[in-house]
């Protein structure tokens, strides 16, 4: 007989991962498509920020999504070390926003006016600073330390997520390529994929850049363009710094085991993943400006990641306006990875029927 999945879910990265895993959580019957591995695509490329402040200034009107989701990560580290037996590296290690210049201090001041006091973000000048982080170049105006944000790493919480779910009961597919709708009347009935059709009452489609490709089969736009990301890692016996240290072109990102992952170029409108000498020389450029002593590191490796965004800058959350039983889950860009918790809430919520007053507004229709 054929199964009739509660909900399916297009695409194994850190979203459709979340995703899956809150629902299996409240006892959906839940299956999961992907094309390739879990977590292989932006979802293992990024750097694994929580970066609620170095991202988005206190006004963007991500900061209190943002800020939700952050403050979900001790727990969420805590339950998939018990569900899944992974580790996710979460660490709240507290980031630094440099300011290179007076008018990049004057802007970070403005932006520390406007957070919450329990945040506890605090101006650091360059005494405090080569105090606190002794490595840091000494030609800094000061920065902005804000000491809740933290890392995790990415795709050890994609793969986490995947495997709690699958431990909640979830079925998994790799490398299954979902190519098209099955469609009754207005109504989404499940996928057409490389390995066959699938049914489900409910269809989420969280495959990241790849989103709008499939959805124009239904004549959904989502105004969706990639964005190119490259990063590279070295090691070092000396620990070079303790928190994230974050410049606008340029961050520096404190891992275990004396690595440390620096980010991260912007290339929009391509889905090309390999990796340009002219974005590394620019990257350790910039790195080497506020570390000097990076140059003496070790070389480990070098990759790159296609970010979901969208012409608002929004990620896509909610129903499709068109079609029953149908809904997405994109557009993250910069931050899925600090985003994901929150999401995979958002959409639960969603296909339950259940509102959400604070954060409802995210919620919208496609
Ligand atoms: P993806 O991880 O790309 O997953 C989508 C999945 O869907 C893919 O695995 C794909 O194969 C699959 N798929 C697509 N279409 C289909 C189909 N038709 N059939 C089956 N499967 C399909 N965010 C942060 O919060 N903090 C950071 O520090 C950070 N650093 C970053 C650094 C870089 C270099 C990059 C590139 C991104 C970074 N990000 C960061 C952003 C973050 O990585 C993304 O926002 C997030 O990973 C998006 O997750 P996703 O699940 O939507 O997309
Ligand atoms: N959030 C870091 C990046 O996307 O590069």
């Amino acid at each position: 007989m054929t199964t009739v999945y509660d909900v399916l879910v297009v695409g194994g990265g850190v979203i459709g991962c979340s995703i899956a895993y809150q629902l299996s959580k409240r006892g959906k019957n839940v299956l999961v498509l992907e094309k390739n591995q879990l977590a292989s695509k932006a979802s293992k490329a990024a750097a694994g920020m929580l970066g609620v402040h170095t991202e988005l200034n206190g006004g963007s009107p991500l900061y209190r999504l943002a800020q939700t989701s952050r403050d979900m990560y001790p727990v969420l580290a805590q339950e998939l070390k018990e569900v899944s037996g992974m580790d996710i590296e979460y660490v709240e290690n507290g980031m630094i926003k440099l300011a290179r210049t007076e008018a990049e201090a004057q802007t970070l001041l403005e932006v520390a006016s406007k957070t919450d006091e329990v945040e506890q973000v605090q101006w650091m000048s360059p005494p405090n600073l080569s105090a606190c982080e002794p490595y840091l170049s000494k030609h800094v105006t000061g920065g902005l330390f804000i000491p809740r944000d933290g890392n995790v790493s990415a795709p050890k919480l994609t793969e986490s997520l995947g495997l709690a779910s699958k431990r909640l009961g979830a079925d998994v597919k790799e490398y299954t390529d979902v190519y098209d709708f099955m469609i009754e009347g207005n109504r989404v009935m499940g996928v057409q994929s490389s390995i066959g059709p699938f049914y489900a009452s409910e269809t989420i489609v969280a495959g990241g850049a790849w989103s709008q490709s499939l959805l124009e089969r239904v004549g959904v736009t989502l105004h969706a363009y990639p964005v190119k990301g490259e990063c590279f890692s070295v090691k070092y016996s000396k620990k070079l710094v303790e928190r994230t240290i974050f410049t606008e072109g340029c961050y520096i990102v404190p891992k275990p085991g004396g690595r440390l992952l620096i980010g991260a170029t912007e290339q929009p409108n391509t889905f090309d993943e390999t990796i340009s000498a002219g974005g590394l020389m620019d990257l350790m450029n910039r790195a080497t400006s506020i570390l000097p002593e990076l140059s003496y590191a070790h070389w480990e490796r070098a990759w790159a990641g296609i970010r979901p965004q969208n012409q608002k800058g929004l990620p896509r959350i909610g129903r499709s306006g068109i079609w029953e039983g149908l809904s997405i889950a994109t557009g993250h860009y910069r931050n899925g990875i600090l985003l994901a918790p929150i999401t995979g809430v958002l959409v639960a919520d969603l296909i339950e029927g259940k509102e959400n007053h604070q954060l409802h507004s995210y919620v919208g229709s496609f």
